[in-house]
């Protein structure tokens, strides 16, 4: 293991122009449920009710009847290890970006300045009718919430069916042609589009790294199984401790 660490470590140092791309593993020690794990929230509520965007024009009720999980404690979320560890990275000039999946803000919490929030943000909430923008969680009560002009209000991020934000993703494609690693971070990297970037970055040459408690890319160049905040710290470490020695 500690061989591991000195070889990704070595690896990032050496080829520099890397990006990492995170799922909501990322956020479990920060007390988010994941979607997928035993558990998880797609394991309570079908996604395809409470997820989509079909259902939410017909229905918004639905989605905002589990307002108080992903929005009253917005505030209370705090990045763990794992997001202040991609921020040092960040600061040491290996880490490019950080591309996530997350909607809850906690990279740019932690510091990290090149963040792409590909599913969007629930930090900015806004009125499907005059496109006023409320922030999270400064938003009007309710089952759904109604804007002062009477339209339904949406958070800005993307539900299932719905396109990403194209600015975003065509950002995100670039940054993974180009990196020369990829750190796969807490995802099951099963949800397109999102999952078709290891892959982009992998047939343009770049080491992809995997940091999971499970494998979920069995073509990843190398695997660290832990959780992301005991990992990614130790990758920082390591890479201080070569660094110095040089
Ligand atoms: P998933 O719930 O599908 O996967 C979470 C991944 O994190 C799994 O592979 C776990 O093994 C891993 N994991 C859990 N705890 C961890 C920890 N502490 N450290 C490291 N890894 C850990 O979540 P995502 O892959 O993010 O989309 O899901 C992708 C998208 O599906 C989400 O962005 C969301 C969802 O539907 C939208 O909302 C559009």
């Amino acid at each position: 293991m500690e061989n591991l660490y000195k070889k990704v470590a070595e690896t990032m140092i050496n080829l520099k122009q890397c990006v990492a791309l995170t799922g909501a593993g990322i956020s479990e020690e920060s007390g988010i449920p994941t979607f997928r794990d035993k558990g998880g929230l797609w394991g309570k509520y079908d996604p395809m009710v409470y997820a989509s965007i079909d259902v939410f024009m017909k229905d918004p009720s639905k989605y905002w009847s589990l307002r108080d999980l992903f929005i009253k404690n917005y505030d209370d979320y705090k990045p763990n290890k794992a997001h202040y560890a991609l921020k040092d990275l960040e600061e040491m000039e290996i880490l490019r970006c950080v591309i996530t999946q997350n909607i809850d803000g906690l990279h740019i919490k932690a510091g990290s300045k090149n963040v792409i929030e590909i599913h969007g943000s629930i930090r900015e909430i806004f009125c499907l009718k005059c496109n006023k923008k409320y922030e999270t969680p400064n938003i009007p009560d309710g089952i759904p919430p109604y804007c002062s002009c009477g339209g339904v209000l949406k958070p800005n991020t993307v539900l299932f069916g719905e396109e990403l934000p194209p600015e975003a993703i065509m950002k995100a494609k670039h940054e993974s042609m180009t990196c020369k690693i990829m750190l796969l971070i807490g995802t099951s990297a099963i949800v397109y589009p999102a999952a078709s970037l290891p892959h982009l970055a992998q047939q343009n040459g770049a080491q992809i790294v995997e940091i999971n408690i499970e494998r979920a890319f069995p073509n990843a160049d190398y695997y660290i199984e832990g959780k992301a905040g005991v990992v990614l710290p130790k990758i920082v470490d390591t890479i201080r401790t070569i660094t110095i020695d040089r």
